[in-house]
């Protein structure tokens, strides 16, 4: 059974900054700049949806927003969003399965990979890298390990709560690197956040 962040939806983005402040957002809004305007972007596990609010900050009209969100909670907190005039389609469902038949400029996928097995992130990163334009631009943010101390601690803490409350598979990071390295991506921008626990990459699909 797949995860479902239902449980967390109202909670989450307050737990999200009483555990690490703004960083979590930080670190999505650093690759925002990477997004060019009437962009066409596919947004994959999206939660609560407050980045289209910071789409809509930076361009308030001319994108075209595919949003996919498996949780049908999350998906309803997103669709009270303020997204501007920009064209937003919602879909709910694994974003491995859906049907989606265009190709997007840009591939955004904000801390989806950590809730996934190997097998799994593989399945939703062929998915997603078909739906990439040649020369398009995927926007990745997620947890690594850097061989701090606690942040293995903060890690499996957070994969215990997750995996009880929303059942996600995993207890531990997948290889996400490794998926963009076997697809020959090319990373033209990096940040990290919270210390170095967060890394934020903007990587462009060769043409
Ligand atoms: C860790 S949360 C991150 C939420 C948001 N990106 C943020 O940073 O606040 C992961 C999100 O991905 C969604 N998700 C998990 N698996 C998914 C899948 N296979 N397809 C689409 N969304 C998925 C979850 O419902 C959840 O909202």
């Amino acid at each position: 059974m797949p995860s479902n962040y239902d449980n967390s939806a109202w909670f989450y983005d307050r737990l999200s900054k009483v555990v690490y402040g703004n960083a979590l957002v930080n670190a999505q809004v650093y690759l925002l700049q990477f997004v060019k305007p009437n962009s066409s972007i596919l947004i994959a596990g999206g939660g609560t949806g407050w980045i289209l609010d910071e789409l809509a900050k930076q361009y308030s009209s001319g994108l075209k927003i595919t949003y996919v969100e498996i949780s049908a909670n999350m998906m309803a907190l997103s669709k009270k969003r303020n997204w501007g005039n920009n064209e937003v389609t919602f879909i709910i469902g694994p974003v491995e399965e859906i049907a989606i038949g265009n190709q997007f400029d840009v591939v955004f996928t904000p801390f989806l990979f950590d809730n996934f097995r190997e097998d799994t992130l593989q399945k939703v990163f062929d998915r997603l890298h078909q739906r990439l334009k040649p020369g398009g631009i995927w926007l990745n943010t997620d947890f690594q390990l850097t061989g701090k101390w606690w942040q293995n601690i903060l890690l499996k803490s957070m994969f215990l709560f997750f995996r009880l409350l929303c059942r996600i598979e995993t207890s531990v990071l997948p290889d996400i690197n490794k998926q963009f390295k076997k697809s020959d991506y090319e990373v033209i921008a990096e940040k990290t956040f919270f210390g170095t626990f967060v890394i934020s990459t903007a990587l462009r699909k060769r043409d």
